[in-house]
């Protein structure tokens, strides 16, 4: 699964949703993100792996210039029809590859990579960009989840998952990978950033019914998306039934905000 969502087929297939369902939801990381970089008016900011602009759209009104790159043509499109839209002049998009980028050396003052750069299959390569790209000095910030054993929200959605999915197995704390916070400072610290600090930022998966967090899912979250285009309407009914009943029975006796926990990881040219 991880391995997929290096590819751009599930992000072309989610997108438009993506930026109705999933855009809102990820503005309070955004928010966090962006408060750590304390950016200034004149500075300018590269958006690697922006998606349909929840970084960006957020961030346009406090700085000179924002870079919006991401390999995903149909994000893209929603965020220059967005840009169009509301007339907003600082914001230059590019589809591209975060891994290999079509700036200057030293050009920008900050770089941001919202759950993008966690998904890239040469993260060593994607940080060697960034450093390249940033000014000396310049702040970059990363984020990436922490472990789903510690976001009721995940639990739900992969419990969901794997019930209508059984050969996905349970998700395991993997300290070697970038939940592990040590492991994320470390591999910061290795790729040459400076100053390193791991922040924590907890956001919450809204949920007013089974019925509308499920079709929410279905459509916005790449691995399910992926998994429903991979099976006939017929055998997907079969499985939407089971994920109804199971989270019926799940949230049940669940009136708690359902939470996702993430690690915002900052690091200094
Ligand atoms: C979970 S979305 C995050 C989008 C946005 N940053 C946000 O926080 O809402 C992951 C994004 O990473 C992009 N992506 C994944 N691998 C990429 C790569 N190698 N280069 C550029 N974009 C990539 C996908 O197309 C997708 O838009």
């Amino acid at each position: 699964m991880a391995n997929l969502l290096s590819t751009k087929t599930p992000w072309d297939l989610v997108a438009s949703a993506y930026a109705d369902i999933t855009m809102p939801m990820f503005r309070t990381y955004a928010s966090a993100a962006l408060k750590l970089l304390e950016l200034k008016p004149q500075d300018s900011l590269v958006d690697i792996a922006c998606g349909p602009g929840t970084v960006a759209l957020l961030a346009a009104p406090n700085v000179e210039s924002i870079d919006a790159l991401d390999f995903s043509e149909p994000m893209i499109k929603i965020l220059d029809d967005i840009i169009r839209e509301q007339n907003i002049r600082n914001i230059k998009t590019i589809c591209g590859d975060g891994q290999d980028m079509p700036y200057e050396n030293n050009q920008f003052d900050a770089a941001i990579s919202l759950f993008g750069l966690m998904f890239f299959d040469d993260r060593a390569k994607a940080y060697a960009e960034i450093r390249r790209t940033l000014k000396p000095g310049g702040k970059a910030v990363i984020s990436c989840w922490a472990p789903v054993s510690e976001s009721n929200g995940f639990q739900l959605v992969f419990g969901t998952l794997r019930q209508i999915n059984p050969n996905i197995p349970a998700p395991q704390t993997d300290i070697e990978s970038l939940e592990n916070p040590e492991f994320f400072r470390n591999e910061l610290e290795q790729a040459g950033f400076r100053d390193v600090e791991i922040h924590r930022v907890t956001g919450e998966i809204p949920f007013t019914n089974v019925k509308d967090f499920w079709n929410d899912m279905v459509q916005a979250n790449a691995p399910i998306a992926m998994y429903k285009n991979s099976m006939s309407d017929e055998a997907w009914q079969e499985k939407n039934q089971i994920a109804l009943n199971y989270l019926k029975e799940q949230t049940a006796t669940k009136p708690e905000a359902l939470q996702a926990h993430a690690w915002l990881g900052i690091g200094k040219k």
